[in-house]
């Protein structure tokens, strides 16, 4: 017989039933309660809520162990590219040879962006952050792909990802060159996922040639991969939420890029370099920001330390960490700020006020320093980001719209406010 928790409430006693995962983890399925004894309950933030059962990532954050569709986030980062994660991720499956093969042509197939749209980022101020570009262009997907919008056809949802999956990194770089006031360089035909990308941000109008530093092409795709799946984290749960409502597949997705774009979440990457050019523009005081992120009556926080879900070392930050140092010594780099970041993460992690609250560096610690090691700048971090995150949003949009249990997402609340006044007319105010 299944397990089951009580709840005694108004001298009376109701079952609820116990949830198990297949790691064991377990959850009350308070699915009935409302219904049961009229009570809902209150979890600001989320933080004791799952929002739904998902076959996609495991993510234990005691141990720091993160797995995509069971394959653990070490290995992937090491042996596999990004295409053949996002593979994985959608279809739950490794790719074979010639599967993998014919997911990287889809891809190079449609990386063209309509014209429309690269008009539209264009036609941006050059000071607009890439962010929101990226959010803009990839919602006017859905007008000029008006053929793919049906959330119940699997044809159209099959047809959108692929769009997705091939077109965000011309936006994402195309995005850059507005900010930068330079001209676009169209994609190429023959370059894998982020040569061409590379391409597509450094490479100058009309020329033939464009080589990359493997080093630095193999460290863009880890970074895509350590990025590419979080289980329900903000972005990924608005991406649910907004297609729970049966909005577009672009739609869902642009609400989870703007979601990203919060320091809070995907835009940390940023504002931990941006605290890092503090520290070294204030005589490398790094003691000095580690007392402002004690002090509470200051709102400073450490940027890129803490997760709601890691009370451990995030796994993603120490392949990081790794790659920033064999990548910064092959390349001959001498970063002040990685020095910095360390010092900061030796202080921090040895620190009674970081220790007992569990806050140990997250995935967007060092990955700046990496990004800045490839050439990309601050104001595209979070748009890295997105590029990472897309197979993942797409993996859990797609699961939510085959979900037997599909719902609106539509939660309650408490009411605080005003109870019943009688309207006062203006003139007696
Ligand atoms: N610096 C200093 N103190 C911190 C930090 C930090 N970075 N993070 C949390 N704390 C403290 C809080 O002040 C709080 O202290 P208290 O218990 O004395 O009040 C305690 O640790 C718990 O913090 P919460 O804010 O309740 O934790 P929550 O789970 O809500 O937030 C979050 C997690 C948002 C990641 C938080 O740690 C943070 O703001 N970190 C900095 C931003 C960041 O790096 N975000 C990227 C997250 S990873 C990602 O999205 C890819």
């Amino acid at each position: 017989m299944s397990e089951t928790a009580r709840l005694i409430f108004d001298d009376k006693e109701f079952e609820i039933p116990i949830i198990v995962g297949s790691e064991e983890e377990r959850g009350l399925d308070i699915s009935k309660l409302r219904s049961a004894t009229g009570l809902v309950t209150l979890d600001e933030g989320f933080v004791n809520t799952a929002s739904t059962s998902s076959s996609i990532t495991y993510l234990e954050g005691q141990q720091g162990v993160l797995r995509y569709r069971g394959y653990p986030i070490e290995q992937l980062a090491n042996d596999a590219d990004f295409v053949e994660v996002t593979y994985l991720l959608m279809f739950g499956e490794l790719p074979t040879n010639a599967e993998l093969r014919e997911a990287q042509a889809e891809i190079r197939r449609g990386r063209n962006i309509p014209q429309g749209v690269a008009d539209l980022i264009a036609s941006f101020p050059s000071h607009a952050h890439p962010m929101a570009m990226v959010a803009a262009a990839v919602v006017a997907l859905s007008d000029y792909y008006t053929d793919t919008l049906d959330p119940f056809a699997a044809d159209d949802i099959t047809r959108a990802s692929q769009r997705l999956l091939s077109q965000l990194s011309t936006i994402a770089a195309y995005a850059y060159r507005r900010s930068m006031g330079k001209a676009f360089i169209p994609p190429t035909d023959n370059l894998d996922y982020c040569h061409n990308f590379l391409h597509m941000l450094f490479g100058e109008a009309g020329e033939t040639e464009f080589d990359v530093d493997p080093v630095l092409s193999e460290a863009l795709d880890m970074l895509l991969i350590v990025h590419a799946d979080h289980e329900q984290n903000c972005s990924t749960s608005t991406v649910r939420v907004v297609g729970s409502s049966d909005a577009n597949i672009y739609a869902s997705i642009a609400g989870g890029i703007c979601a990203l774009w919060g320091p809070l979440h995907g835009g940390a990457n940023e504002a931990v370099v941006n605290m890092l050019e503090q520290i070294q523009g204030d005589n490398n005081d790094v003691d000095k920001y580690v007392d402002m992120a004690k002090d509470k009556s200051n709102h400073f926080r450490l940027m890129g330390f803490g997760h709601r879900v890691y009370k451990s070392y995030d796994p993603r930050a120490r392949i990081v960490k790794a790659a920033c140092d064999r990548v910064l010594d092959k390349l001959d780099i001498d970063d002040p700020l990685l020095e910095i970041a360390k010092k900061l993460e030796k202080v921090a992690t040895t620190d009674e006020y970081f220790l007992a609250r569990n806050l140990y560096p997250n995935v967007d610690f060092f990955s700046g320093v990496l990004y800045r090691a490839i050439g990309i700048p601050s104001n595209m971090f979070t748009v890295m980001f997105a590029l990472g995150r897309l197979p993942g949003w797409l993996s859990h949009w797609i699961e939510m719209r085959n979900s037997p249990n599909k719902r609106i997402a539509r939660p309650r609340q408490i009411y605080t406010g005003a109870t019943t006044r009688k309207f006062v007319p203006l003139d007696d105010r």
